[in-house]
């Protein structure tokens, strides 16, 4: 009986001891292994990512301060009033958030997308502040020389903003203002300016953009007109579809009218 209680005992730590070297060799090789990949690889990754929030935030602030310049020259550009750049914003809210529900898979319309187009659409007249008022406050028929300089403004304003992009650095706020300066002048049909741009060729924010300033231009008051009703700007703009503007555009429009009431008939 003794027999063969020393073998049971010994043929079981004969078995554990394969068990409790490996043990050993594994717990030897972490506390070995832990420290050398703390060191090598997750506190630079957790350097790196810290730079990277920290660069995402200098970024973040700059913008935000850039915007605040542009804003106030965009505001000293424009004979139209502070009311007209707050509602076409509004409208092109409205209008990209709409059309982003339309067409689910439109890929440049993002929610990102939207909150930079939403952001910059008080600059897309930016390229005013180098027309003399007297003409900003005229009423058409332009002279040819004047007619020139309105319709220079789209490419002003594209000059002013590309000074903040630096090569190497290009900011998605500066592009997406860029398009918006540039292009809200082009018309669908290829007969706007100042490249003729046609259809899908015009950036989809200037598309935006272009029905929500037309239709806050027509029901405007201005020193050389009045305003048009709404109902007289909701047809202008239908309309327009297909030749001024995105047929796209003017659903959403279309299917935002309401929304569109309730902001132009708040002032
Ligand atoms: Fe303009
Ligand atoms: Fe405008």
């Amino acid at each position: 009986m003794g027999e063969v209680l020393t073998m049971l005992v010994l043929s079981f730590f004969g078995a554990l001891s394969p068990l409790v070297s490996v043990i050993v060799n594994v717990t030897l090789l972490a506390l070995i292994t832990i420290p050398i990949v703390n060191w090598a690889v997750i506190r630079p990754m957790k350097k790196t990512l810290h730079d990277f929030e920290f660069a995402k935030h200098t970024i973040a602030v700059r913008e935000d301060q850039i915007l605040a310049v542009l804003y106030d020259l965009a505001m000293t550009a424009d004979d139209e009033t502070s009311g007209h750049i707050m509602r076409t914003q509004q409208y092109v809210s409205l209008l990209a958030n709409r059309l982003k529900s339309m067409v689910p898979n439109a890929q440049t319309l993002t929610d990102e997308n939207i909150e930079l187009l939403v952001k910059v659409a008080p600059l897309h007249d930016l390229g005013k502040v180098n027309i003399p008022d007297h003409i900003l406050g005229k009423e058409a028929p332009f002279s040819d020389i004047e007619k020139e300089l309105m319709y220079s403004h789209p490419m002003i304003g594209e000059s002013i903003l590309a000074t903040f992009q630096s090569e190497g650095f290009e900011m998605d706020l500066i592009s997406t203002a860029i398009k918006v300066a540039g292009s809200h002048h082009e018309k669908w049909d290829g007969s706007g300016y100042p490249r003729n741009l046609q259809g899908e060729d015009i950036p989809i924010e200037a598309r935006i953009m272009s029905v929500a300033d037309v239709f806050d231009a027509l029901i405007s008051r201005r020193s050389y007109k009045d305003g048009w009703s709404i109902e007289e700007a909701y047809n202008e703009i239908i309309n327009g579809s297909g030749t001024a503007f995105d047929p796209l555009v003017v659903q959403a429009f279309i299917a935002e009218r309401k929304a569109f009431e309730a902001i132009a008939s708040k002032d």
